[in-house]
């Protein structure tokens, strides 16, 4: 059988536990997993070898790791059609990072605008692996031949460098179909959710401004505060999508309620045509609360147990080495290590 007869669909996706969990991480990527656990195989992954690449404290990566597994079963994911488990419970992982780095390009990674973002200007003082987390991320898609990467906009640039490293590695071992070139997923209407303070900036964890963000664990007076005081601009609503144009807050705002109600951002701005902020800031908080706390109230009532979410990442590493066995062994057997 050649090796593209055996690529399968198979989706595979995760999230750093570091700082909150905030709706940007929700609408661009956790959202859009829930009706694929219906479609193919999917493995969501905590990726806690991705979080070190930045000093965080251990007590924290350990904690942050359990709230992540808790997020993802609060938003949706069913732990037994889904495989759950933590990145570094799967030594596959670092295992082919290191093949891969070894066939990516210093160049190619020289291109990533994520680490100019994340290093700032102290970059000589930046660790190896914050330069060389894309190809970690190559590695976590590649070691199961993952074919579908449901992510937001942020992390499309990776995905297309992992592409090239899919293609390099065929190419250079002669193995033409060996890797699949795995699909970006980005999808909805907001694959990029913006601060509430800056509609030019992604809304992030490690923005320093709480009132940037909405995180999963706000309460519902945060989520209300915080939709309150966003950023807009002084003019009406306008009344077409154009208008939305040169308008960065107002149009944040509206494609996150375009995504909270599944409606198109079209409706979104036909109902609310000339109205002022305010009202629509206090049905948006509404809808935001509606579907955040919910959320919010599951992952504190799974929280509670830690052995239980233990279990579950454990079991969900133990299935997924299951599925990066056979591939490992192809891969170093290609590569030319002693069997
Ligand atoms: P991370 O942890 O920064 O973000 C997790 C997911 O949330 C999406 N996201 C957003 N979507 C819309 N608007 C925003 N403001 C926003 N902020 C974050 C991200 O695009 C992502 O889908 N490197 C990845 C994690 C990763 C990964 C992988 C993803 C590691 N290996 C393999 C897919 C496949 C990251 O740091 O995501």
């Amino acid at each position: 059988m050649t090796d593209k007869a055996l690529h399968k669909p198979l989706v595979f996706s995760g999230v750093q536990p570091t700082g909150n969990l905030h709706l940007g991480n929700y609408l661009g990527a956790i959202k859009n997993w829930v009706p694929m656990q219906d479609e193919m195989p999917c493995l969501f992954c905590v990726v806690d070898m991705h979080a070190i690449t930045v000093w965080v404290d251990p007590a924290e990566l350990r904690e942050k790791t359990r709230e992540i597994a808790a997020a993802y079963i609060a938003c949706g994911i069913d732990a037994e059609r889904a495989i759950i488990f933590p990145q570094s419970r799967v030594s596959a992982h670092a295992e082919l990072a290191w093949i891969l780095n070894c066939v990516a390009r210093v160049g190619w990674l020289n291109r990533m605008t994520q680490f100019k973002e994340k290093a700032g200007k102290n970059r000589e003082n930046a660790s190896v692996g914050l330069y060389a987390y894309p190809v970690l991320m190559a590695a976590d898609i590649l070691a199961y031949r993952a074919t579908h990467v449901p992510v937001g906009e942020d992390q499309k640039q990776h995905l297309e460098l992992a592409r090239d490293i899919a293609q390099k590695f065929n190419n250079d071992y002669g193995v033409e179909d060996f890797f699949p070139q795995p699909e970006p997923l980005i999808l909805g209407p907001t694959p990029r959710v913006m601060s509430l303070r800056d509609g030019t900036a992604k809304m992030s964890k490690s923005d320093p401004s709480e009132f940037s963000r909405i995180n999963l664990s706000d309460s519902n007076d945060d989520i209300l505060q915080k939709i309150r005081k966003a950023k807009t601009d002084p003019e009406p609503l306008p009344d077409t999508p154009e208008g939305l144009e040169a308008r960065p807050e107002a149009a944040n705002l509206i494609g996150i309620f375009a995504a909270l109600s599944g409606r198109s951002r079209e409706s979104i701005v036909g109902q609310y045509a000339g109205a002022q902020f305010s009202g629509f800031k206090s049905e948006l908080a509404d809808l935001t609360i509606a579907t955040i706390g919910p959320i919010r109230d599951r992952m504190q009532r799974l929280l509670k147990d830690k052995a239980a979410l233990d279990q579950i990442l454990e079991r969900g590493a133990d299935r997924a080495r299951e599925i990066t066995r056979p591939v490992m062994a192809r891969i170093r057997e290609i590569v030319g290590f002693l069997g």
